[in-house]
């Protein structure tokens, strides 16, 4: 992929229409209806400037950015009514409009500061040719490649014709969201989308990956290559097609011995970050290697990430001493106790923010919301941040 020399980030033309748009009405391209965002934003500065990507970029911001990991999902009713007339959620992710429709829909009822784009990290299996399926309350169910046989078979090269939905959804959210407002690109990290594609399916602790790359490193570690190759194209796609920050999630990062994690999450991760710079070298990164723990600073410091998203087992001396003097930190309320509420969220809301808040610092939870969360929770969480200044 060529670069045009943007020294901001890469190949970025598609997007940057659509400056100064006022913030509390925008045009949904998706449903073709005018969306009325009624949400009063709290930030009326300079149109082209993003909270979220500022701290990325080492400015701290007085009242931090905010939005949720798996903010579009179920616990929505208008997410939970489009993915009935989608079909399976694969078909949910590869539609352009509904994807994008589905993006916007947390946007629209919070006014969080970023927008993540609407798929999954399975995506990738799914184009490298690996059948990929959803079952309703099952989570997802692929073929198992657990054996050197089968791996010797993968697919070097994704067809990136599949993916082309998904950069369609990107553009069309891009056209539409305020330009305060960040979006999200992502993929999983070749460890966690390994994880499942050695099992077939979530496992409490990810023992068949990790069992296979003990008695199989070599085998294993083609199938860690191909993801890293193909991610950092995905990667530059979703940057193309109008991306401001890419995170790449690690959720299983927490289930591997240090020298394992050196090995499988960081050293990969580490090499898509240098492969998305090489070619797109401004592009801010964030990492979120889950359970990481005391790895964290040995992390930060191989990936060369701009931010890292820690979960709420973190220990927060550590991280404002050896990770957030260097980078951004986002996080790390947890998800439990925005489905407990009342006093046990507010005192849970005031510790996240005099523990990270002094810094550089981005709001977020510890992990993926949760279908069950009540959205008054959610409302109480924000209010509670947005009332935050420093
Ligand atoms: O709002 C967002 O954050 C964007 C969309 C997003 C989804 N998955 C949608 C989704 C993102 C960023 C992901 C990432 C993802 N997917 C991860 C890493 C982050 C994490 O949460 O740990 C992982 C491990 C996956 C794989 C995956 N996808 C699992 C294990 C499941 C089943 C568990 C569950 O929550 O149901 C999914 C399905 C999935 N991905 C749903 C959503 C909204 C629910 C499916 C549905 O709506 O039917």
């Amino acid at each position: 992929m060529e670069c045009e020399g943007s020294k901001t980030n890469m190949c970025l033309p598609d997007n940057a229409s659509n400056r100064g748009q006022d913030r509390n009405r925008s045009v949904s391209k998706a449903t073709k209806k005018p969306v009325i965002i009624t949400w009063k934003s709290r930030v009326t500065q300079n149109s082209t400037t993003k909270p979220f990507v500022e701290v990325l970029s080492g400015r701290r911001q007085p009242a931090p950015p905010l939005w949720m990991m798996r903010q579009a999902g179920r616990y929505l009713p208008e997410y939970r009514a489009v993915r009935e007339k989608a079909g399976g959620f694969l078909d949910l992710c590869f539609n352009p409009d509904l994807a994008a429709e589905v993006t916007l829909q947390p946007i629209r009822r919070f006014g969080f500061d970023a927008a993540i784009i609407f798929s999954d990290i399975l995506v990738i299996p799914h184009a490298l040719g690996r059948s990929v399926r959803f079952e309703a309350g099952e989570g997802p169910r692929l073929d198992p490649l657990d054996t050197p046989d089968k791996i010797a078979a993968l697919s070097k090269h994704a067809d990136f014709t599949a993916l082309e939905p998904v950069y369609e959804a990107l553009r069309r959210v891009r056209s539409t969201l305020d330009s305060g407002i960040a979006l999200i690109g992502f993929c999983g990290a070749p460890w966690t989308v390994a994880t499942y594609m050695v099992a077939g399916h979530g496992t409490p602790d990810q023992g068949p990956a990790r069992m296979l790359a003990y008695s199989h490193p070599d085998a294993f570690e083609k199938i860690i290559d191909v993801l890293v190759e193909n991610s950092i194209q995905y990667l530059l796609g979703q940057l193309k097609a109008g991306a401001d920050v890419l995170q790449i999630f690690d959720t299983w990062a927490g289930v591997l011995p240090p020298s394992e994690f050196k090995r499988w999450s960081a050293e990969p991760t580490r090499r898509i970050v240098e492969g998305v710079r090489a070619k797109a070298p401004n592009t801010k990164i964030i990492g979120f290697p889950r359970g990481a723990g005391a790895l964290l600073p040995d992390y930060i410091e191989r990936t060369g990430v701009d931010g890292v998203s820690i979960d709420w087992t973190a220990e927060p001396v550590l991280v404002r001493e050896r990770v957030q003097s260097r980078i951004a930190v986002q996080g790390n309320l947890d998800p439990l106790v925005l489905i407990a509420g009342g006093a046990a969220l507010d005192r849970a809301v005031d510790d996240v923010l005099s523990n990270y808040a002094g810094g550089r610092f981005i709001f977020n939870l510890g992990h993926g919301i949760q279908p069950e969360t009540p959205i008054a929770h959610v409302e109480q969480m924000l209010k509670r941040v947005r009332a935050y200044r420093s």
